[in-house]
């Protein structure tokens, strides 16, 4: 058996264990499989598909906050807490400190690649437009020094992407144009609190941040992701991500 076909069959047994049939979006498996080629389904045995909640998850309540989903999609989110609790002790302001507290969620608990966007995309309906705008941006910002806050481009990316790594030309254009921004200093506020590296003895815990949250978050009354803002469905994604349609 290929690697592949023992992952399916791993997938197979586990569906087996399940009442409910799971099947994994395209971008799941993406790349693992070649996507022009048709998808290969066990046969079904009668049993139902899955709908809603994953027994394999932790159950999320019925009108989830946005610390619900750090606690049972997005922890241990300790880059993200060290990270706003950085941005605090360096006196940023709250949108600052709430931007750095979300600045990676895309990362921690849905699609890595693009994440500043997804991210942005994300807190959009629920923050203040500097603040999303500044999570947008981070992306771009993060891959340019600006020594005169004292950020260099990062050691870290030269071990990850290679010393000949150079960003693509949208995020040229889009460093370009969030340099001349007015809004540019928060943006580049989020890359000079990023933490890469931390003292995993530190604890932080969410608590600390609920005041700002509570001031600077919209917290929809049905619950996130139950809600009908443009990016309820991505939230929704996150806490049911393995329904069938
Ligand atoms: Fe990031
Ligand atoms: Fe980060």
């Amino acid at each position: 058996m290929t690697t592949l076909q023992q992952a399916e069959a791993a997938e197979h047994a586990l569906s087996q264990e399940l009442d409910r049939i799971v099947v994994k979006s395209v971008i799941y498996t993406s790349g693992e499989r070649d996507p022009r080629a048709p998808i290969s389904r066990p046969p079904d045995d009668g049993r139902l598909y899955m709908m809603g909640h994953d027994p394999r998850l932790p159950r999320m309540p019925e009108r989830p906050t946005l610390f619900d989903f750090f606690k049972y999609r997005f922890a241990p989110a300790t880059h993200l807490m060290q990270s706003a609790r950085l941005a605090r002790k360096n006196g940023a302001s709250e949108k600052v400190v709430l931007a750095c507290l979300v600045h990676d969620i895309a990362i921690s608990g849905f699609i890595r690649g693009d994440h500043g966007y997804w991210g942005a995309q994300l807190v959009e309906p629920y923050v203040d437009e500097e603040v999303s705008w500044a999570i947008r941006h981070h992306q771009a910002l993060r891959f340019y020094a600006d020594e005169s806050v004292g950020y260099q481009y990062p050691a870290m990316y030269v071990k990850l992407f290679g010393a000949d790594y150079t960003p693509e030309p949208y995020i040229e254009r889009a460093y370009q144009y969030a340099r001349n921004h007015k809004w540019y200093m928060t943006a580049r506020l989020i890359c000079v609190n990023d933490l890469y590296s931390f003292d995993p003895t530190v604890q932080v815990q969410l608590e600390e941040f609920e005041d700002i949250v509570g001031r600077n978050f919209k917290q929809p009354k049905e619950g996130l992701g139950l809600d009908a803002s443009p990016s309820a469905h991505m939230w929704r994604t996150i806490m049911w991500p393995t329904r069938y349609l």
